[in-house]
């Protein structure tokens, strides 16, 4: 059974290219192994992070996520049984502060929120920011 997590949470720190390029690396070979697909979001020191896979392994996944000490306040956002995933081309699509510049209502990175989402929106940012992403292309957090 398929299913899709959405949640948002905080950095620690802020995350530079190097520490992103370090969590994208072994984020998407542990998904590739495990099937899972979906997409991640870094602006103004939040994540945005949609996962999809077997209910079990997005579970499991989600577990090892909300206890890492590289964020907290991990809120989940919506999680729901899903016929087909949105996200298939993607082992974990990345954007950074920069693409979501790009957003018409979000004037600038400085803006983004997670506290303004809910669960439907948060979807619909995280599609429309994977598809200005090419997957050939993004392999490197930049
Ligand atoms: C914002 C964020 C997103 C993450 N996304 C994933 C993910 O999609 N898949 C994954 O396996 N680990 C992800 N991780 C890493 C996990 O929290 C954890 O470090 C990893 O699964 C543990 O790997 P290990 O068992 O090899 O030590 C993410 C971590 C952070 C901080």
């Amino acid at each position: 059974m398929l299913v899709e997590l959405i949640y948002c949470s905080r950095s620690v720190r802020s995350f530079d290219d190097e520490d992103l390029e370090y969590l994208l690396l072994h984020t998407r070979a542990k998904n590739e192994a495990m099937n899972i697909t979906g997409a991640l979001i870094y602006a103004n020191c939040q994540f945005l992070q949609v996962i999809e896979g077997e209910r079990a392994d997005v579970n499991r996944v989600f577990q090892s996520i909300s206890h890492d000490a590289r964020h907290f306040a991990v809120e989940l956002l919506s999680y729901r049984d899903i016929v087909g995933r949105n996200f298939e081309a993607w082992h974990m699509a990345f954007v950074g502060g920069k693409g979501v510049k790009k957003l018409a209502f979000h004037e600038s990175e400085a803006d983004f929120n997670c506290a303004n989402l809910n669960g439907s929106s948060a979807l619909g940012l995280l599609m429309e920011q994977s598809q200005l992403t090419i997957p050939e292309l993004a392999t490197s957090a930049r």
